[in-house]
């Protein structure tokens, strides 16, 4: 196979690119300063994007690569691609599901246990020396035993409620329809009603245009001042502007969110709050699972472009 044009819209880790390069030319959107000389530049040439989650591609770009074949989502969501555009030109779009599941399932239980028991207060509280000049560390919230509600029962949503349920958490779940292995489990038919019944709400569905604001106003009170969200999925399933008043006026008791409308920038409302924990949009952060990301992502490339099975197409 001869080298083959590919844009590269955001970093990817040092392996990445090295193996990538390998087998494709790589153009770095991100590190151009003039993205539409860049562009106008390479344009003639790109058969191929690899892209991130995060980043995906918008239908402008889309509209000036007008030899691109595929678009490869380094990250299980593609909802930042627009599929309509790459459907009309009958583009393929590949993701990376499964390989990030566990790790993304981990984070968010990570994040309920470190806030509910104040661990990244408690580190503070041994290192500016307030322990031995206050004494005891103020008593934090149990976990075990209480009521997760998972907004989103896919492959990320059933990896949070088998883990919830080693905590013997009562697990309640919301989708469009009961799942199957989901019995020991209480299906909840709406988001407010979930939220009313739960003292931690997960939100692991999709993003995009269908799931934009699931978790509005209405849903962030019935989860209520004693209560926890917690967002690994998009920042847009959640109305960010009510979850920080909510926050503000204590009538949701914490979030604790590795996802924000707008990242990397963050609204400095947020700074403000004691009653939430920001990470950066790292739940499939780790060695492991990027690689096997960066992995899949390459294999979906080489397999179209030597007309093969894509292993993980979306369209
Ligand atoms: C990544 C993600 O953070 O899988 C996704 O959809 O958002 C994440 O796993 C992202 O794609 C890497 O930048």
């Amino acid at each position: 196979m001869s080298k083959i044009d590919i844009l590269q819209i955001g970093p990817y880790p040092d392996w990445d690119v090295e193996a990538l390069a390998r087998n494709f030319i790589l153009h770095p959107y991100y590190a151009a300063e003039d993205k539409d000389a860049f562009i106008a530049a390479c344009a003639p040439s790109i058969r191929g994007v690899a892209t991130r989650g995060d980043r995906g591609l918008s239908r402008k770009l889309i509209e000036a690569l007008p030899h691109l074949e595929i678009i490869a989502v380094y990250g299980v969501g593609y909802d930042a691609v627009d599929l309509d555009a790459a459907r009309e030109r009958h583009i393929r779009v590949t993701n990376t599901p499964d390989v990030l599941t566990k790790d993304v399932a981990d984070f968010g239980v990570a994040m309920m246990l470190a806030a509910s028991r104040g661990i990244i207060g408690g580190e503070d509280w041994v290192r500016s020396g307030d322990w031995s000049r206050k004494g005891m560390y103020p008593l934090k919230t149990r976990v075990f035993g209480k009521r997760a509600g998972i907004l989103g029962l896919g492959r990320i949503g059933f990896e949070v409620a088998r883990r919830c349920a080693a905590f013997e958490m009562d697990i309640a779940y919301a989708d469009l329809e009961p799942k199957k292995g989901a019995e020991e489990w209480s299906f909840i038919k709406t988001p407010r009603a979930l939220a009313d019944r739960s003292d931690y709400l997960f939100v692991t569905t999709t993003g995009g245009a269908a799931t934009t604001h699931i978790v509005d106003k209405t849903v962030i009170e019935a989860l209520g001042p004693e209560g926890m969200l917690i967002n690994i999925s998009r920042a847009s399933n959640i109305d960010e502007d009510a979850l920080l008043t909510a926050l503000e006026n204590k009538t949701l008791g914490y979030a604790a969110l590795d996802v924000f409308e707008g990242e990397p920038k963050v609204n400095s409302r947020f700074f403000e709050l004691d009653n939430v924990m920001l990470q950066p949009h790292q739940a499939s952060a780790t060695v492991d699972t990027r690689k096997a990301m960066g992995r899949l992502v390459r294999e979906n490339l080489e397999a179209h472009f030597s007309g093969r099975e894509l292993p993980t197409p979306v369209i």
